[in-house]
């Protein structure tokens, strides 16, 4: 055997945001398999993964909630690990993007690219929310499509007509965090200068096996149409990491997400006293390999490998890249029931079944992938049930029964076990490549093989003869060995199975000892080893799809409902009584031109009058029916010199802003001047 390797596996970080569905789970399912059979053939692997928990959406989604997004990160974390423990994904740490580590890590890397030059900064206008305060990422734009004119169509681009545009040329453009109208501001970012690791990236990916041939030819036409700065800060409010030496810019998402897998990495060195130096130097030969869908082409290939260029560290090795999950034919669909959560699927089905459908048509290809659901059932039940585990029940009740648990001294026919050699070679050759379907292809041939052998030979029938004691037992010894070899080579798909399989067998199960049958070897009981999928599994797990779609609904409508503004932090009365509220009548009210919500007041508080500037305008247009009301005013709050005269007061009002302000009402016989206790 060649000399072992040695392999960090990483799989793209899922969003803290939201639940792991079936999607997500082609691609832990590719890399799991992947390790699992480098670990069986002798190689030596670290393999993380853990939550991406920065960004907007993740803020967002924290706040509807009414938790903080550090709580929701916890919350999700945990279930996406449990999700993954129940399909078997076993990762040495599940980590997060929001840790020490991680924060370290992207300062240093940061730090280390502006010494050289690769930071720069620049102005940008972009679209802001007035109300929320905050800048607005084009996916919380909406409004009307400038080609087609669709209504409620994202910043980015119309789903309707498929055109591309700037969210600045929507018409009717809104925010979809408060439905306030965007406008447009100036601030500075901070950008990578990738344009001047253009020459370094062309090599990293033109021909040097990184990445598959497909993806790299595609990245050629990126090339070709030119590389441009990326944009790696976010002003504030943003969930992520400040930027050193800034006071309110946070790194992008995809900035700190990649380095989350050196993070969690990080994490799990020093927590095992294991040096986490050589996985960063560029001079060691650790393969680093990093498994992603097609999807995040740009920032594994572009984005990470330049920063860490940037950064004098160790590059990617492989980019293994794959295509999309579809279920039934279309794109997972919510109200179809085919959008699955891993947790629903585990609710009905066995996680080995969906790893070995997904196996049956992994290939190294960026394709995409069907589940179809019929298929599915058909091809677990007659491949798992009829053809693997068959073999072993059609032969191991002989065996003990007949034979106390004991093989045969020898094989009764040594051709068919010959074959378990040539399957090897396939076996091995699919999984380096990640062509599962090629190995899991020879594997059935196998089967097929071995099935036919107990057909023809009919232990059953030998069983009933006089005298035929010495063929039974090694006809069901050779049943047993191909039995053998064949959960051995699908161990890295079905690894639990196998674990049954291997005490059954007495045996560990080693890829290197598959052409080296058992024989006078002591076997233990055959117990069932997987059942058969009936149809209303399915059904019934199509069903509580639909029913997840309408809970998260539910909880959605709700979280809406209970946007409040979180309470202030607690004060005495003595804080109140510095707060000196005042009844007034509003004698005079007329509209400020040149603003575009404000109102010019004018209010008695008995003693005095007082001119007062108010953001009543979109609310209150009708000026007239002001004049006459009753207000309550802070009448201590220090003048304030405006653009339009000195504003002395500030009327109180309820409501989030624009056409949405009421003001405060007073019950008859408040007089103005009258405190407000
Ligand atoms: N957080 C980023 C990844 C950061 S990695 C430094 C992200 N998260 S994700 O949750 O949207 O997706 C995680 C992975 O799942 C991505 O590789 C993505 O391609 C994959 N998939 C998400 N939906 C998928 C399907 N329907 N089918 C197959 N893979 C899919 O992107
Ligand atoms: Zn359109």
């Amino acid at each position: 055997m060649s000399e072992a390797k040695t392999y960090l596996v990483t799989n793209a970080l899922p969003y803290a945001n939201g639940p792991i569905h079936l999607g997500h789970m082609l691609e832990h399912i590719q890399s799991d398999i992947w390790v699992r059979f480098q670990r069986a053939v002798g190689n030596k692997v670290f393999y993380v993964c853990g939550d991406d928990c920065h960004g907007t959406p993740v803020m967002i989604k924290a706040h509807q909630l009414g938790i903080t997004p550090e709580q929701m990160i916890e919350q999700t974390s945990k279930s996406h690990y449990e999700d993954l423990q129940g399909f078997l994904v076993h990762y040495d740490n599940y980590y997060r993007t929001h840790s020490k580590e991680n924060e370290e890590i992207s300062s240093e890397m940061y730090k280390k690219a502006l010494e050289k030059g690769f930071i720069i900064t620049k102005k940008i206008s972009q679209l802001y929310d007035p109300e929320k305060q905050m800048f607005l990422p084009d996916r919380f734009v909406k409004g009307t499509c400038p080609r087609c004119g669709a209504k409620d169509q994202y910043g980015d681009n119309c789903e309707v007509c498929g055109a591309t545009y700037e969210p600045t040329e929507l018409k009717d453009a809104y925010s979809t965090v408060s439905g306030a109208k965007p406008e447009l501001r100036e601030s500075l970012h901070y950008f990578f200068d990738l344009p001047k690791a253009h020459d370094f990236l062309h090599s990293f990916i033109k021909d040097s096996g990184v990445i598959q041939k497909e993806m790299s030819n595609k990245l050629e036409e990126w090339f070709k149409a030119g590389l441009k700065p990326w944009d790696i800060s976010r002003d504030a409010p943003y969930f992520g990491f400040k930027i050193p030496g800034t006071e309110d810019k946070f790194f992008y998402v995809w900035m700190d997400a990649p380095i989350g897998y050196l993070a969690s990495l990080k994490n799990y060195c020093d927590t095992h006293a294991i040096d986490f130096a050589p996985f960063i130097d560029d001079k060691s030969d650790i393969e680093m390999c990093h498994f992603i869908g097609k999807d995040i082409l740009y920032f594994h290939s572009l984005f990470w490998p330049a920063t860490l260029m940037a950064a004098d560290m160790k590059l990617p090795s492989h980019i293994f890249v794959h295509g999309y999950v579809t279920v039934n034919g279309a794109k997972m669909s919510k109200s179809k029931g085919t959008f699955i959560k891993a947790n629903t699927y585990l609710k009905f089905l066995k996680p080995e079944s969906l790893r070995y459908y997904f196996a049956s048509k992994l290939s190294s290809q960026v394709i995409d992938v069907d589940l179809s659901l019929d298929d599915f059932m058909a091809k677990v039940n007659s491949d798992i049930v009829g053809k693997v585990v068959n073999l072993a029940s059609r032969t191991a009740g002989f065996i003990s029964k007949r034979f106390d648990g004991k093989l045969a001294k020898q094989a009764w026919n040594e051709e068919i076990l010959s074959k378990i050699a040539v399957t090897k070679k396939a076996v091995y050759e699919g999984y380096s490549s990640r062509n599962y379907g090629d190995a899991v292809r020879a594997v059935m041939e196998l089967a097929d093989e071995a099935n036919r052998y107990i057909d023809k030979e009919a232990p059953w029938v030998i069983a009933k003869e006089e005298g035929q004691e010495d063929k039974l037992q090694r006809v069901c010894t050779d049943g047993l060995n191909l039995f053998r070899a064949l959960i051995t080579f699908l161990s890295p798909i079905l690894p639990e199975v196998a674990a049954h399989a291997a005490e059954f067998l007495n045996d560990d199960l080693k890829f290197q000892d598959v052409e080296k049958p058992l024989y006078d070897h002591a076997i233990n009981r055959f117990k069932p080893l997987y059942s058969r999928i009936e149809k209303s599994q399915i059904d019934a797990m199509i069903e509580a799809s639909k029913e997840d779609l309408k809970k998260a609904q539910a909880q959605n409508n709700q979280a809406q409902k209970q946007e409040f503004e979180p309470l202030a932090d607690e004060i005495t009365i003595d804080d109140f009584a510095k707060v000196d509220l005042r009844i007034g009548t509003i004698v005079k009210a007329e509209e400020v031109k040149e603003a575009r919500k404000l109102l010019k007041l004018e209010v008695d508080i008995g003693f005095e009058k007082r001119q007062v500037f108010a953001g009543l305008k979109q609310a209150y247009g009708d000026v007239a029916k002001l004049v006459g009301r009753k207000v309550v005013l802070v009448a201590n709050l220090k003048p304030r010199q405006m653009k339009f005269g000195l504003s002395s007061g500030m009327v109180t009002a309820a409501g989030p802003g624009n056409d949405k302000v009421f003001l405060l009402g007073v019950d008859d016989g408040a007089q103005n001047g009258d405190r407000v206790h």
